[in-house]
């Protein structure tokens, strides 16, 4: 979603905007644009497409002198992608500039108020009507400005703002949308949707909270709450390096983060194995609360939600707690049934997606205990929920989640495990052997990614495909709707996965000949319904893929063609059986000419509902 980047100090801001927008260009966007002042007026310039364009048009940002400044990039919502919609936006004469990430919903309402006062709108957009009340409102007290501004808008926002009547200011202020400040060294400061945009100048960050206001000089930070009474903050250190944010000899960030996950396996198991078994201290959780819980709520988003369905078949048979799994965006909007045994895990990467924060929130309201599997540190979830479990993935910048997943999956695992032991389900020795499979993934992972090359040969057979079925059953009911999204968001072909016991009910009818059904075969005990159901395919003109283990000839036999995982625990087969699906999405969408990293209409960060 919108990037957000801003600077005050004594460099020259555009070049330093320009720089920091590219580092967000991960968060998909469709148009960009900055704005600088330069002692007397803030000028502008905004461009429609990539942020090469932008580049070009002001020569790197030198058309634009100044050393304080705001720079985004847009991700449409209301109105098109255009030059007219592209932020910043400003009051009439141009002494107030906007840029801006989220969603005013009252926007229509303001706009109505505003143009009855005479106020003339430039663009289509929600954000707007922030720089034509900025100015409404405007006493020449910026502060004062900023939060009357903040009782009157509904919605979410992340917001940079200058007045040309505060030289050497950028202001800030947010609510449920991302944003950074981050305190330079020299008598510079930053704000920023993420930390990638301003790593190369500070590791110095404060995590702003909701309805919050900064004022950023060269020399200092303050913040405030809605009342302006100033808060006290506590400086952040960012632990990871840029390089870990960046390509590192790889053509494509999904594909260095495919070959990540090995490590980021081990950052997230490691910190939580001692002496052979399973020890989160992060929980927070006495033996006897774990032992109280009798139904856990799973919710995420997207990929998040997908390892949300495979941790429901773990943790019921592990721990024998119900566990029901539900999509933020659903859930937000029930009416959960909950007692002081529920607990709710909620699933996010980015730790900022609308949806899962409302969940959270949601069940917070309920009075629930709630838990968060985030990959983020001191993202709004992170600090919102009871407890929470990072999953040390490291930043993860390509749009499709790979390396997030699998840590998502080891935090489920780590999770189920200790769960059931502590509940009397799974034996000292069950533990024991467990974790040792576990410590095992990282390395036969590496050996699937071994066999790339023969995954991208069969996948430039099916460049031209119309669609693609998953199938699978039990857990591999889960890695198939992964892997059907997998290869659906960025290759642009259409895919669904199914859980196979429903192919006669109706998905049959929609297999044809030549059709690509991939198949799932990593639980032993399944294989002979999933071989009767590829026959099933088989018999109507597909060709089968299957991904099994080489315990299973049956498999081979009938499946025209085979990739076969290393053997692991039962519970941890979805953990390999995802590594031929994301590099086969991977090639697919090479093959296709695609931008894998930032497909289309796709944004990383799902910041708005
Ligand atoms: C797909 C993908 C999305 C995210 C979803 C949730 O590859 O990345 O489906 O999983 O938008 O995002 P987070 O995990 O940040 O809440």
């Amino acid at each position: 979603m919108c990037g957000i980047v801003g600077y005050v100090g004594s460099h020259q801001a555009a070049p330093i905007l320009l720089d920091g927008l590219a580092k967000l260009e991960y968060r998909g966007y469709d148009s960009a644009g900055i704005a600088v002042f330069d002692g007397k007026k803030i000028t502008s310039h905004k461009a429609l497409g990539k942020l090469k364009v932008l580049n070009e048009e002001t020569h790197g940002g030198a058309t634009l002198p100044g050393t304080c400044g705001i720079g985004h990039t847009r991700w449409a919502t209301h109105g098109v992608p255009s030059v007219r919609n592209a932020h910043p936006h400003f009051n009439s004469d141009e002494t107030i500039a906007v840029v801006h990430n989220g969603i005013i919903e009252n926007y229509i309402k303001l706009r109505k108020m505003l143009e009855g006062k005479g106020y003339q709108f430039q663009s289509d957009t929600d954000t707007e009507v922030v720089a034509h009340l900025l100015d409404y409102y405007y006493d020449g007290n910026a502060l004062h400005t900023i939060a009357k501004v903040i009782e009157r808008v509904e919605g979410s926002y992340a917001l940079g703002i200058m007045f040309s009547d505060h030289p050497h200011h950028v202001f800030a202020a947010r609510k449920d949308s991302p944003l950074i400040i981050g305190a330079g060294e020299n008598g510079e400061n930053f704000i920023a949707s993420d930390v990638p945009a301003i790593l190369k100048y500070t590791r110095n960050v404060y995590y702003m909270d909701s309805l919050e206001i900064a004022s950023l000089s060269p020399d200092h930070v303050r913040f405030y709450n809605i009342d302006l009474e100033e808060v006290p903050k506590e400086l952040k250190t960012i632990e990871w390096d840029l390089s870990a944010a960046e390509k590192g000899g790889y053509d494509y960030f999904m594909l260095k983060e495919i070959y990540e996950q090995p490590k980021a396996i081990r950052d997230c198991m490691s910190p939580r194995i001692r002496d052979g078994k399973v020890a989160i201290e992060e929980l927070g959780m006495t033996d006897e609360e774990i032992r109280r819980i009798d139904r856990i709520y799973m919710i995420g988003c997207g990929t998040a939600y997908h390892t949300g369905v495979m941790a429901k078949y773990i943790f019921e048979d592990l721990a024998r707690i119900p566990v029901e799994v539900d999509l933020a965006s659903e859930f937000r909007y029930r009416n959960p049934i909950c007692n002081a045994g529920t607990l709710v895990v909620v699933i996010s990467q980015s730790g900022e997606t609308a949806d899962t924060l409302a969940a959270l929130r949601l069940a917070k309201d309920h009075g629930l205990k709630t838990l968060g599997i985030v990959n983020a540190v001191g993202s709004s979830i992170a600090r919102e929920a009871d407890h929470v479990i990072y999953t040390y993935a490291g930043p993860e910048i390509a749009v499709a989640s790979t390396k997030a997943y699998s840590t998502q999956l080891i935090a489920h695992y780590l999770l189920a495990l200790k769960f059931g032991y502590v509940r009397g389900m799974v034996s000292d020795e069950q533990m024991g052997d467990m974790v040792r499979q576990m410590e095992e993934l990282p390395a036969q992972i590496d050996l699937l990614l071994q066999s790339k090359e023969k995954i991208q040969k069969f996948a430039n057979r099916y460049l031209a495909a119309k669609d693609v079925f998953f199938l699978g059953r039990g857990q591999d009911y889960a890695t198939a709707l992964e892997g059907s999204l997998k290869l659906k968001e960025i290759s642009y072909i259409f895919s669904d996965a199914y859980a196979a016991g429903e192919l006669k009910h109706g998905p049959i009818s929609l297999i044809e000949e030549g059709t690509l059904v991939v198949a799932l075969l990593t639980q032993d005990e399944l294989v002979p319904k999933m071989v009767s159901n590829m026959q099933e395919v088989i018999s109507r003109g597909a060709f089968v893929m299957a991904v099994t283990n080489v315990d299973h000839p049956e498999v081979e036999k009938t499946a025209q063609y085979c990739l076969y995982i290393p053997k692991t625990c039962r519970y941890f087969t979805g953990s390999l059986g995802i590594i031929p699906l994301q590099l086969f999405a991977y090639y697919i969408a090479i093959g296709r000419g695609l931008d894998v990293d930032k497909p289309r209409n796709l944004a990383k960060s799902v910041t708005v509902e």
